[in-house]
């Protein structure tokens, strides 16, 4: 089956069980991104905007409905399958960058290499110079400045090549300008890949192709 999409989501649900009762955060979501996309989500505090995330990113399986990633249907898969297929399909940035303190930036850039027994760590390089940091490969977390940081971690998270890039509030705990800097790499890196933000910034949000807004569980389209 062709199709242009790189993720299709049908009726997607997704409850919480607490202790003797259930929430229900997401109720009968469908969203369809295609390759290259770059959507921007976002939604009240609570409104299940990580937990949108975190189902995309294979991390957690809906309570009902249908995810399909790459023309691959996910609901029902093996946890080992979707290790395996998350691992070569999706890269992800947090808010706080989540570096390896003792590591030096070439070194936190080719830890998913190594995870993956890839003997080819050739694209380290060409990732830091993706993120124009080149210049930076032998400093530590410590001796980088927040964004620079945050471009090291975008640089992990595009070495295994994904298709699909989810950033979770990548800029929350950036200043306004770096904030910008860093969606503008996003926005580059689109096409490329398919690209999924998370954001409280409506201004940001506006140099995405597509604005998703959560609420009440369901998804309202802005644009
Ligand atoms: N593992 C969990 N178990 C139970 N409830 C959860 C769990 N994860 C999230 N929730 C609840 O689901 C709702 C949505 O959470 P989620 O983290 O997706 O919101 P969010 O939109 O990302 O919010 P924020 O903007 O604050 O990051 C919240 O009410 C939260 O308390
Ligand atoms: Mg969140």
């Amino acid at each position: 089956m062709s199709d242009d999409n790189m993720i299709r989501i049908l009726k997607a649900g997704k409850r919480y069980r607490i202790g003797s009762g259930e929430i229900e955060v997401l109720r009968d979501v469908s969203l369809e991104v295609k390759k290259g996309e770059f959507v921007s989500v976002m939604g009240q505090s609570g409104s299940g905007k990580t937990t949108l995330m975190n189902l995309i990113g294979m991390l957690d399986s809906p309570s009902g409905g249908i995810i399909s990633i790459d023309g691959t249907d996910i609901t029902g898969k093996s946890q080992k399958e979707l290790v395996a297929l998350r691992r070569r399909t999706v890269g992800f940035v947090f808010q706080q960058f989540h570096l390896i303190p003792s590591l030096t930036a070439w070194e936190n850039v080719a830890l998913p290499l190594i995870f993956a027994g890839k003997e080819d760590i050739g694209y380290v390089a060409a990732a830091l110079g993706r993120v124009g940091l080149s210049h930076r490969s032998e400093h530590k977390p410590a001796e980088l400045s927040g964004g620079e940081q945050q471009r090291v971690a975008i640089a992990r998270a595009i070495v295994m090549r994904p298709k699909i890039l989810l950033a979770d509030e990548a800029t929350g705990a950036l200043d306004a300008a770096t904030g910008s800097m860093i969606i503008s790499l996003l926005r580059s890196l689109a096409g490329e890949m398919t690209v999924i933000m998370v954001t409280h910034n409506s201004e940001l949000a506006k140099l995405s192709d597509r604005i998703v807004n959560l609420k009440d569980g369901n998804i309202e389209e802005k644009k």
